[in-house]
């Protein structure tokens, strides 16, 4: 069956689950897939909000002319114009003529960029807090530049206390049957939530927390985001994942140890520190090998836990290939509120480890602890030594206490 799901008697859900696509954004692993989430109000004027991604319509449109049952199609909300949500509506402009769509100034510059034969006149543009009125429903709009996009918008709908938020407050992975928080096993969404923030619109923590001030005198009932679950019961719980993380707020107390190695040096350093974080009686650690798993799911344990140690071998002068990147986008993405732990490898003149002390010392919410370890080739006893030194020290800030070395 291809039948939308209700929300309310009025307004369904006529999104799509993408299973097919590699990744989003054609580079960041989408193992559980993605929901372009898009809903039709049914009044007396007719109303899409947001469309799908091209070419991954599936029944997309079957859904709308069902919901349609005959009637022309009155407005399409963009409230943002990137080709996850924008991608269809050239079509449904060729198959609904009629359609006006909505937006803001910007909005319309995006349309345009991307299809330079937009004609304007079927454009109504709208400015904060305009009410849109569909009969019943009442329609208005808060700008969220930035989340995640500068058009970036939400639509609210005054009648029934919806809020479609667009990219604010959604995930990665695919709607596998239930739509609501209450009807999934919502701690199989986290994950996905937190790679989902921390790798798309993780730059924009500022912006999301504005967005979250000014939705905070809302009656909300609902958050219908352009991807993934639907909220309806925990509403705070959402919020308050998205608060924290728009503020580097770690979720738990752990730590993330990510290496590059190419001849398994710097791989002996990074387990070192993994068994002497563990005596010293941290419990959440996880340990990554660069080279094997995707940065968007390193990214987002980073996100997670306050405590990080990045190992590097020296490649040419510079960081490992593969750590190189990571480093990039945190500090693109101005992390912040984490304790850093710095070692690496080399055999002569080095690079890895002063790469990342380079990071640290560009980042200011981002507290070095200890001295880098940098091991020459294979780890010698001083080098372990002075690794479990580092350890003992991120165990005393992750667990807030002070510990006692180790006798040995
Ligand atoms: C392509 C390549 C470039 C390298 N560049 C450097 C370098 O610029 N400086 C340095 O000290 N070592 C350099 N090395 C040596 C490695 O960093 C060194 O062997 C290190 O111990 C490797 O650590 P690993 O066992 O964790 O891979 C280079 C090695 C390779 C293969
Ligand atoms: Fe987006
Ligand atoms: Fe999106």
């Amino acid at each position: 069956m291809y039948f939308s799901a209700k929300i309310t008697e009025t307004v369904s859900w006529i999104g799509i689950n993408d299973r097919k696509s590699d990744s989003f954004e054609n580079y960041i692993p989408l193992p559980k897939g993605v929901s372009y989430n898009s809903y039709f109000i049914n009044d007396e004027k007719t109303c899409i909000i947001d469309a799908v991604e091209f070419g991954s319509e599936g029944n997309y449109f079957k859904k709308i002319r069902q919901n349609l049952n005959g009637r022309p199609l009155d407005y399409v909300v963009i409230n943002h114009m990137e080709p996850d949500h924008g991608g269809a509506l050239s079509d449904l402009i060729t198959i609904y003529p009629e359609v006006t769509i909505i937006g803001n100034k910007k909005t319309l510059t995006m349309i345009k960029a991307f299809n330079h034969n937009f004609d304007e006149s079927r454009f109504q543009e709208v400015v904060e807090g305009e009410i849109l009125d569909l009969g019943y429903h009442k329609l208005t709009f808060a700008f969220m530049a930035m989340v995640h996009w500068p058009e970036s918008m939400a639509t609210y709908d005054i009648t029934e206390k919806i809020l479609f938020s667009n990219d604010a407050f959604g995930s990665f992975k695919s709607l596998d049957g239930g739509l609501f928080d209450d009807e999934v096993d919502i701690a199989s969404f986290e994950n996905e939530m937190r790679r989902y923030y921390s790798n798309i619109v993780g730059k924009y923590g500022v912006q999301v927390v504005n967005v979250i001030k000014k939705i905070s005198t809302l009656d909300i009932q609902f958050i219908c985001p352009s991807h993934g679950i639907l909220w309806r019961t925990d509403i705070k719980k959402v919020i308050n994942f998205f608060n924290n993380w728009g503020q580097f707020i770690p979720d738990e107390p752990g730590v993330v140890i990510v290496y590059g190695s190419m001849y398994g040096n710097t791989a002996k350093m990074a387990e070192a520190l993994g068994t002497d974080l563990a005596t010293y009686g941290v419990k959440n650690i996880k340990i990554f090998d660069a080279s094997k798993t995707d940065s968007s799911f390193i990214i987002s344990d980073i996100w997670k836990y306050q405590g990080l140690f990045i190992g590097s071998c020296s490649h040419n002068n510079a960081l490992y290939p593969k750590i190189e990147p990571i480093i990039f986008k945190l500090q693109n993405y101005g992390l912040k509120n984490r304790y850093l732990g710095i070692f690496g490898n080399k055999l002569w003149s080095g690079g890895g480890v002063r790469g990342i002390q380079n990071f640290a010392d560009a980042s200011k919410g981002i507290e070095v602890i200890g001295t880098p370890v940098e091991a020459i080739g294979d780890p010698t006893f001083e080098n372990y030594k002075e690794l479990e030194e580092l350890a003992r020290l991120m165990a005393e800030k992750i667990l807030n206490k002070k510990i006692e070395k180790l006798e040995s």
